[in-house]
């Protein structure tokens, strides 16, 4: 029997557009990043190196400042841009969690209980990226919000902190240097194993996105294109 349904309006401009500009640079992150990481592996010299990080901290900011929006809007924004519409925070979200493991619903209008703690999930991760990747931006290559203050940190002559330059040596002191690697040491740790949750819950993700696609019936993929879901008509909130 096939169920009547009606197109409703969910994921606003600002949602699809943040997602697509998020995937982009996700992706070329994880990219870049897996080839910094083994970069032995792959021959990569320290110039090579250095061209690597300033790559990948450029691409960083786009994602940062797309992050930065998306965090923005949850707070100001309408409808399913906001946080309380699709974290699982709200009161009867276990009550909501064991209906849909029990599939007594069939079809959610923004995201499905499961997808509320992905969604979750993936906001803590990319938020843990967006800070510690500024943090080790300054301390690796000297590059904004932070490089200046760790340049000047490590500097033997401060008048001339332009001097300092990645993987040199000149104009650094050494005990200082030390202090500074020693301040880096947490954060770098945080963004090597949040990019490594990264890489096991992105494909969760997709692979949750096609399973709520083949459940529910809602074209949820290509409502993230053009913020319409087809919904069933009187079942969904
Ligand atoms: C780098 C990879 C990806 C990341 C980090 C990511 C992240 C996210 C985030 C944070 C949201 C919540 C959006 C919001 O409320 O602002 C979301 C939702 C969504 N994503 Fe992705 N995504 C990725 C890849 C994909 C891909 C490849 C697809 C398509 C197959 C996809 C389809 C969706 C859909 C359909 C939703 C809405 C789910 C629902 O209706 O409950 N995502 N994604």
């Amino acid at each position: 029997m096939s169920i009547e349904r009606e197109q409703v309006f969910v994921w606003s401009r600002k949602v699809r557009v943040f997602h697509w500009v998020n995937v982009i640079a996700i992706t070329l992150l994880i990219f870049i990043g897996l080839v910094i990481l083994n970069g032995k592996l792959f021959g990569v010299s320290t110039d090579g190196k250095i061209l690597l990080k300033t790559i990948h901290v450029i691409v960083g900011y786009v994602f940062a400042i797309n992050l930065l929006f998306r965090l923005l809007i949850g707070f100001i924004g309408k409808g399913y841009e906001r946080w309380s519409k699709i974290l699982p925070f709200k009161q009867g979200f276990s009550q909501a969690l064991l209906e849909f493991k029990q599939h007594k619903k069939t079809a959610y209008k923004g995201h499905n209980p499961a997808g509320k703690l992905m969604v979750l999930a993936l906001f803590l991760l990319m938020s843990t990226q967006f800070v510690s990747g500024l943090v080790i931006a300054g301390t690796d290559i000297y590059y904004p919000p932070f490089g200046d203050y760790f340049a000047e940190s490590i500097a033997i002559d401060k008048n001339n902190v332009a001097d300092i330059k990645p993987y040199s040596k000149e104009n650094v002191d050494e005990a200082a240097y030390q202090q500074m690697r020693a301040i880096r040491k947490p954060f770098i740790t945080a963004h090597v194993y949040a990019f490594y949750s990264l890489l096991f819950l992105i494909p969760l993700h997709i692979f949750g996105v096609i399973i709520a696609e083949r459940r529910e019936k809602t074209a949820l993929v290509s409502a993230m294109l053009t913020g319409y879901k087809y919904l069933p008509k009187h079942d969904s909130k």
